[in-house]
């Protein structure tokens, strides 16, 4: 069988409940997505996921939305987590002035880990932001483990802020970006 990898943006219900189920794995709690929360999420942008399929199947993605200063600040300051994100936090990709974004999520099937999966998506990841032209002045997100916030470092070159109720906080830039 010829295995076929494709990256997609638009998302349905069973592709949000297979994110799910592949958050299941490494989460815990509300760090685990909720079908309720990301479809209240997606009725303001419907680009906020960007999702590794192999022969159709989800073996990976990541989830990255524009928000409001006044919930990044909050986020920043560690009195609200992803959960607590409603629809009026959410922001679409607009040029008008550069945006602040939270990193909610990435995951990749344990099976592709240390694969050219995760460059695949990652560079799926940045097509899409590119194509919409935007400058995203700054990323927060909650890195609630030990290779996520490897990651942060090394993909955005995050900085630790504080300590959340689940993880720990880091702020950075999407480096490919950075002029
Ligand atoms: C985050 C994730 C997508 C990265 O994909 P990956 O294919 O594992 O990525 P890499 O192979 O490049 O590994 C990332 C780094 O973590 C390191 N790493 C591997 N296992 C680790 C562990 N248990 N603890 C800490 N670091 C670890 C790797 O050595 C690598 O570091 P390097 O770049 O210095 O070599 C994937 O590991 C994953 O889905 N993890 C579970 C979900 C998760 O933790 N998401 C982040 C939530 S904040």
């Amino acid at each position: 069988m010829e295995y076929k990898y494709e990256i997609t943006n638009k998302v349905n219900d069973s592709l949000i409940k297979e994110m799910i189920k592949l958050d299941k794995v490494f989460f815990k709690g509300e760090d685990v997505g909720n079908l309720r929360k990301c479809k209240e999420w997606l009725s303001v942008n419907d680009d906020i996921y960007t999702v590794l399929l192999l022969n159709k199947k989800v073996i990976g993605y990541i989830n990255f939305i524009p928000i409001t200063d006044d919930f990044y600040e909050k986020f920043k300051a560690g009195s609200v987590r992803d959960s607590n994100l409603s629809k009026s936090d959410v922001l679409t990709f607009s040029a008008e002035k550069p945006l602040k974004c939270l990193f909610t999520s990435i995951a990749l099937n344990k099976k592709f880990r240390k694969t050219l999966a995760l460059q695949m998506l990652w560079i799926g990841f940045l097509k899409k932001i590119k194509s919409y032209n935007v400058v995203i002045d700054r990323v927060i997100m909650d890195c609630v483990t030990d290779i996520g916030e490897k990651c942060a470092i090394k993909h955005l070159g995050a900085k630790f802020i504080r300590k959340s109720s689940s993880g720990k906080i880091y702020e950075g830039q999407i480096k490919e970006f950075i002029k």
